[in-house]
């Protein structure tokens, strides 16, 4: 089969390539999924370029990245299933994540064929298109894991989504939305429709208003650019309010060359054990398999409908990384390795 292949870290246009490798066998627990569609996201441009550098030590190999076929996501038919699977059979519609323990390493889904455990794999509803579902599994698995299900995202709450317009916060804006709260949109000039189109309440063009001076306004606020210091962004909670930060090292541009983000985020960590605004250490995290139930019931709910810019052959790949790191997306991009 073809694949996308890496040998060692570094810009993509010197470091992936097109290959032939063998197609994967399923092992036990397991389906081979035929990949119709794969995202393009942020955690894959940091894993091709090996940074923040302690993603090396967690698995993805202190030289080359290893395994070496990057992709996190897939939406695709079922191929073959390996032995106990009893869930699905081939020919299935289903879209998935192929991430075993973390995704901080390859995890092998831009190719023809990837393997996936049947826990994390879901049936497609009919009037979703593979390049939809296949924006999902990975941004909405973040989304869902952090807003779980806090009370301050429940129906006449106030929610503020800073970055609303991208792969993480147009999840959040969404949900939030079906669970019935009132929520502002901040977002660049550019993606202000789109974020209208989703559902968005108030719209905020952030390069043009300080959201952090809307004093005692929100009772949640999901912060994924992490634009602003979050000290002022507390200023915006509304009392018993709280801030979830996501954090976006927006491809090299923020943060340290060596730990990234790392360092403030372990500092609000740190923050959060005497601070009820931030969420604190210890409450338990849906796993995959959880986030994936509920993404697959929210798309065929209907709240979920996933907005897609383009969609690439896989040869394609390093111009479709090209055009996320610039920004010239709206909506996420998409491989087609089986178009
Ligand atoms: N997407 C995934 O599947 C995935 C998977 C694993 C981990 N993650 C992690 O989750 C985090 C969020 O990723 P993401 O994929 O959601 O990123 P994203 O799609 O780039 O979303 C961030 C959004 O914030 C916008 N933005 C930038 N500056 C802003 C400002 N000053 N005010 C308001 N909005 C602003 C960005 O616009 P521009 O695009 O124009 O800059 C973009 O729409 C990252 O740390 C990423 O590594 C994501």
């Amino acid at each position: 089969m073809i694949a996308v292949v890496q040998d060692r870290y570094g810009p993509p246009a010197r470091t992936l390539r097109v290959a032939q490798v063998e197609v994967p066998r399923p092992g036990r627990g397991e389906v081979r999924v035929r990949v119709h569609a794969t995202s393009v996201h942020a955690d894959i441009w940091h894993v091709i370029h090996g940074r923040p550098l302690p993603l090396r030590f967690m698995g993805s190999g202190l030289r080359r990245p290893l395994p070496p076929i990057p992709g996190t996501d897939v939406a695709g038919t079922v191929d073959a299933v390996g032995s106990g699977v009893t869930a699905f059979r081939p020919g299935d519609r289903v879209f998935g994540s192929t991430v075993r323990r973390h995704e901080w390493v390859h995890c092998g889904a831009w190719a023809e064929y990837a393997v996936a455990r049947d826990d994390r794999l879901v049936a497609l509803p009919a009037d979703t298109s593979f390049a939809q579902a296949a924006t999902l599994p990975s941004a909405g698995h973040i989304a869902l894991q952090n807003l779980r299900d806090d009370v301050r995202a429940g129906p006449g709450r106030s929610v503020l989504v800073n970055g609303a317009g991208g792969a993480v916060g147009s999840i959040a804006l969404q949900v939030t939305r079906g669970r019935g709260a009132h929520v502002t949109a901040v977002e660049l000039p550019r993606k202000l429709d789109l974020v209208r189109r989703l559902g968005a309440e108030q719209v905020v063009d952030g390069t043009a208003d300080d959201f952090t001076t809307h004093v005692g306004r929100y009772d949640l606020v999901f912060d994924v650019p992490g634009t602003r210091p979050y000290r002022r962004c507390l200023r915006a909670l509304a009392p018993g309010g709280r801030y979830l930060t996501i954090g976006h090292e927006a491809y090299g541009r923020r943060g340290n060359r060596i730990l990234g983000i790392m360092p403030g985020f372990f500092a609000l960590m740190l923050r959060a054990r005497f601070d009820e605004r931030l969420r604190g250490p210890g409450t338990p995290l849906p796993d995959r398999s959880t986030t994936l139930a509920e993404l697959g019931r929210l798309l065929h709910e209907g709240v979920l409908d996933p907005v897609v810019d383009r969609v690439l052959p896989l040869d394609r790949a390093v111009e479709a990384l090209d055009v996320l790191t610039s920004g010239a997306n709206v909506g996420a991009v998409v491989l087609a390795p089986n178009p």
